[in-house]
């Protein structure tokens, strides 16, 4: 190994501290306040108001390694690339630095910190359209870098332009840098938009000069910004020439206890062998980060946990192909923790919760298959041609909590086809029934939907405070938090169920305060003068590094990232609908503001 992951890490930190950056932590996987996608999938996530122009309490130079999940591609899983979790390393000049500065860092980092060859390398800019012009000024800056001009490709829309990661936000046109593997050519035209395997991407530095509009148009964003990202694992494999992400340091703890566990321990192993102990690796290093997250999340039907779900049973659906037993899973996932336990702390602290709800949902899966494949063998008898209906696709999946996925492998194998957009129509049919009155009263269109959740959010910051005083008890704590604009959803640690007085009480305290019409105001300190002005929140920063700290009047002061109304008076009547059990050990309240 020419280079630990270890040793990427720290030079990438170092590299950008050298040059006036400051170092930040990995947000969350759970992006709080944008219900429009489930995971953290970019470094730039969390950083989208500060691209829009709010100053960073750290600066205008930022770095990290961010904790991401993507699973559009995960039935790629398994080749020697794809991951549902990956890290990202990134950089980002909030209205400062652009291009002048940037493209020549991207080659001396490439070629003097990670050695790479400069006649290996190949880049690609934006060809130019209506909307951005033709980026003549990044070609001709790797080309004084030393980038060979056959090695420069001037690609569109499809290829150089990133963004946003919602459906609106910042977004620009990029230039991707490329690793040439210096196999042939594919064919005259190839080049790193082709996908036959002779380039593989290393980095992308995004020029984020726009904001892309609900109606599909780009207006210029206040300032120019740079984003850049770094597939941690894939930058691993090329800078050490491996073949496979599987064979980096990160992820060949988690392999050789896969095949110890599985007695699978040949390398010559049948091809889907391979496979399955790649797609047990990866959803098992997803679902432990996503547990083991600061507002990690356990799995269910709905939302985060539906995907952690399927993460689990496809893990334990394929591990069982290789001969994992039951508990193997957690044992997995405790590998896992020792891999990341130094850079993600958060990971150790839940060691025991990651197992218990691995175990768990195990046990879970394994009742639920029992039932769901009686079901299903009695389905395939039935099937007229070769398409099984999107009605019973559904049934299965409402009433024995089968996943679509896995009914759809199940049928693959055995010839069968899924009607899926019969599926989709239910499940939207369903889902508009329990949203109808919601939909209606935002169809009333009094707010949009960046106030809606700022109110919401702000009475989640309100609700947590009273939960603490009517509850008196310390080990209160924030859990999980997912606001929608018709609803705030919070998870907290308790150990029973609230009583009709306690919600009524939390009722009372959170209405108090918005009645005192409190003004909310925001603050920025280090960590550790946050912790010592009584602020609650996520400590997951490192130390001496800047946070916000929101203040509600007398009512709450907590750490936090915004946004929020500017007085508590914004909010109207505060209500809970819903107090239940989430997990052993935590409460779920849903509530609203009316
Ligand atoms: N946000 C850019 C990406 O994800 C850097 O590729």
């Amino acid at each position: 190994m020419k280079l630990t992951s270890e040793q990427l890490r720290n030079k990438w930190m170092k590299f950008f501290s050298d040059r006036g950056h400051t170092p930040i932590s990995s947000a969350s996987l759970i992006p709080e306040n944008d219900p429009t996608v489930l995971f953290t999938t970019a470094g730039m996530h969390p950083l989208v108001p500060y691209l829009l122009g709010q100053p960073h309490p750290c600066g205008k130079r930022l770095c990290d390694t961010q904790k991401c999940v993507r699973t559009g591609d995960i039935d790629e899983v398994g080749d020697a690339t794809h991951c549902t979790f990956f890290e990202m390393l990134g950089n980002w000049s909030l209205g400062d630095y652009f291009k002048d500065e940037m493209v020549p860092w991207s080659y001396e980092f490439l070629t003097k910190e990670l050695g790479l060859d400069s006649d290996r390398l190949a880049v690609t800019v934006f060809e130019g359209d209506s909307d951005c012009p033709r980026d003549t000024k990044t070609a001709a800056l790797w080309e004084k870098c030393g980038i060979k001009k056959e090695n420069i490709f001037y690609l569109g829309k499809k290829h150089n332009w990133w963004g946003p990661a919602g459906q609106t936000g910042p977004c620009g046109s990029d230039t991707e840098m490329f690793v040439d593997t210096g196999k042939p050519k594919c064919s005259p035209e190839c080049s790193p938009a082709c996908d036959c395997g002779k380039y593989v991407e290393i980095w992308n530095d995004v020029f984020m000069e726009f904001n892309k509009n609900a109606d599909g148009s780009f207006s210029p964003l206040k300032q120019k910004n740079v984003d850049t990202g770094m597939g941690f694992e894939r930058a691993l494999m090329n800078v050490n020439g491996l073949k496979s992400v599987y064979d980096t340091d990160v992820f060949m703890p988690i392999v050789d206890k896969i095949k110890e566990l599985s007695g699978t321990g040949a390398d010559n192993a049948a091809e889907e062998t391979l496979r399955a102990v790649r797609v047990v690796a990866d959803h098992i290093r997803t679902s432990t980060f996503i547990i083991g997250d600061e507002r990690g999340v356990t799995p269910s039907n709905v939302d985060q946990g539906y995907i952690l779900r399927r993460l689990l049973r496809r893990a334990i659906r394929f591990g069982a192909t290789i001969g994992l037993k039951p508990g193997d899973y957690s044992a997995v996932a405790n590998t896992v923790v020792d891999i990341y336990k130094d850079v993600y702390p958060e990971l150790a602290a839940a060691r025991e919760k990651i197992k218990t709800e691995i175990d768990e949902e195990q046990a879970r899966f394994e009742r639920t298959l029992e039932n769901g494949i009686k079901e299903f063998e009695k389905l395939c008898k039935y099937v007229q041609g070769d398409t099984i209906p999107g009605k019973s696709a559904f049934r299965l999946y409402d009433t024995y909590g089968f996943p679509l996925e896995m009914t759809v492998e199940m049928a693959r194998e055995r010839g069968f086809k899924v009607d899926i957009d019969g599926f989709n129509k239910r499940f939207e049919e369903h889902r508009n029934l329990s949203h109808a009155g919601a939909e209606q009263r935002f169809k009333g269109g009094l707010a949009d939907t960046g106030e809606l959740t700022a109110r919401l959010h702000t009475a989640t910051h309100l609700m947590h405070k009273a939960l603490k005083d009517v509850l008196n008890d310390p080990n209160v704590n924030q859990r999980g938090s997912n606001i929608t604009p018709e609803r705030l959803r919070f998870d907290f640690s308790f150990g029973r169920a609230m009583t009709p007085e306690e919600v009524k009480a939390v009722e009372d305290k959170v209405n108090e305060a918005i009645a005192a019409n409190a003004e909310i105001t925001c603050e920025e300190m280090t960590v550790e003068d946050a912790k010592a002005a009584g602020a609650v929140g996520l400590f997951a920063s490192k130390y001496g590094e800047k946070v916000k700290v929101y203040t509600m009047g007398k009512f709450s002061k907590e750490i936090c990232g915004g946004p929020h109304a500017a007085r508590t008076g914004e909010l109207g009547h505060f209500r809970i609908v819903k107090e239940q059990s989430s997990s052993a050990g935590v409460r779920r309240i849903k509530a609203v503001l009316e």
